[in-house]
C-alpha cells in the first residue's frame, strides 16, 4: 500500500519539487496550502496531487486538515513540514508582529502538524518527519532574526522529537536548505542577493529538486536509524 504523505506549503517552491517527488516515487500526496488559490489549483491541475487549504500556524485548522487528509487518503505516515514565510527586517525596523507571524508559521506550524499527526504515528508504529529549517537558522543572517530564530528552533525540535519518537518506529529528521531558487529567494534584493550567491561555493543557487531529493532520502523506509539530524544542502555555503 502506497504511503500516504502531507508536505505544508506543498504547492510552491521547494514545497511543489518535495510533493511532486514524494508522487513520482508512489507516495499518495496530499499538498497543503495556506492562500495562493490560484497557484494550487494550476499546481493540482498540473500535477495531479489534491490540494487542501489551510493555515499552519492554527493548531485546530492543523488537527481538522490531517483529519479530512486522513478520511480521503489513508493514515498519514509522512509528514513534510515545509510551510515558510519571510518578513525580513533589521531589528531597529521590525515589527513585533513580523516576529509573531514568523514563529508562528515556521516552528508554530510544525508543533500544530506533528501534534495532529503524532498519535496515529505512535499508534502504528511507524512515522517519517522532515521538518525543513534553513541555513540561516543554522547560520543567522542579517535582517532576520525572525526567520532565524524559527528556523533554528526547528532544529531544536527535530532533535528533540526525535528522541521521543525513535524507540517508536517514527524518525524526525530537518533539512537545511541554503539559497534556493524560488520565489521566496528571488524576493531578497538583487544586489544582496548577488553578493550571497558569490559566497556559495558551487557557485549558483540550489534546485527545489535537489531539496526534495533528501527528502525522499529521509522517508525512506529503509532510513529507521536516521534520526535527529540535520541534512543541509546548501552547496557548500556553510558546513555545519
Ligand atoms: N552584514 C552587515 N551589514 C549589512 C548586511 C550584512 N549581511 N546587509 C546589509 N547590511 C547593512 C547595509 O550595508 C546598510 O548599511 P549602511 O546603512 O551603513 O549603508 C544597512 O545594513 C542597511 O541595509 P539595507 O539598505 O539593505 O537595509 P534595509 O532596511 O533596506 O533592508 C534587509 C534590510 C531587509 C535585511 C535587506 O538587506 C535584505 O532583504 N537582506 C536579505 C536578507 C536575506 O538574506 N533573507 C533571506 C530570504 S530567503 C530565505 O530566508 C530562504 C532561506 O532559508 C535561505
Amino acid at each position: 500500500m502506497a504511503r500516504v504523505a502531507v508536505v505544508t506549503g506543498g504547492t510552491r517552491g521547494i514545497g511543489e519539487a518535495i510533493s511532486v517527488a514524494l508522487k513520482n516515487a508512489g507516495y499518495k500526496v496530499a499538498a497543503n496550502y495556506a492562500g495562493n488559490d490560484e497557484r494550487a489549483k494550476a499546481f493540482e491541475a498540473r500535477t495531479g496531487i489534491k490540494v487542501y487549504k489551510w493555515d499552519v500556524s492554527t493548531l485546530e485548522e492543523c488537527a481538522a486538515g490531517v483529519k479530512k487528509i486522513e478520511s480521503e487518503l489513508g493514515p498519514i505516515e509522512v509528514i513534510v513540514n515545509n510551510a515558510g514565510i519571510t518578513r525580513d527586517g533589521t531589528m531597529k525596523k521590525m515589527a513585533r508582529q513580523a516576529w509573531d507571524e514568523v514563529l508562528d508559521t515556521n516552528l508554530g506550524g510544525c508543533f500544530n502538524m506533528c501534534k495532529a499527526g503524532w498519535e496515529g504515528m505512535l499508534a502504528r508504529g511507524f512515522g517519517r518527519i522532515v521538518n525543513i529549517g534553513s541555513i540561516n537558522g543554522q547560520a543567522g543572517q542579517y535582517g532576520q532574526v525572525n526567520y532565524a530564530a524559527a528556523k533554528s528552533g526547528i532544529h531544536g525540535f527535530t532533535k528533540a522529537l526525535g528522541q521521543e519518537g525513535a524507540a517508536k518506529g517514527i524518525t524526525v529528521n530537518a533539512i537545511a536548505p541554503g539559497y534556493i531558487d524560488t520565489d521566496m529567494v528571488a524576493a531578497v534584493p538583487p544586489d544582496v542577493l548577488a553578493k550571497i550567491v558569490a559566497r556559495i561555493p558551487v557557485g549558483r543557487l540550489g534546485k527545489a529538486d535537489e531539496i526534495a531529493r533528501g527528502v525522499l532520502f529521509l522517508v525512506a523506509d529503509e532510513g529507521g536509524f536516521i534520526t535527529g539530524s540535520t541534512m543541509s544542502i546548501n552547496g557548500g555555503q556553510h558546513m555545519y
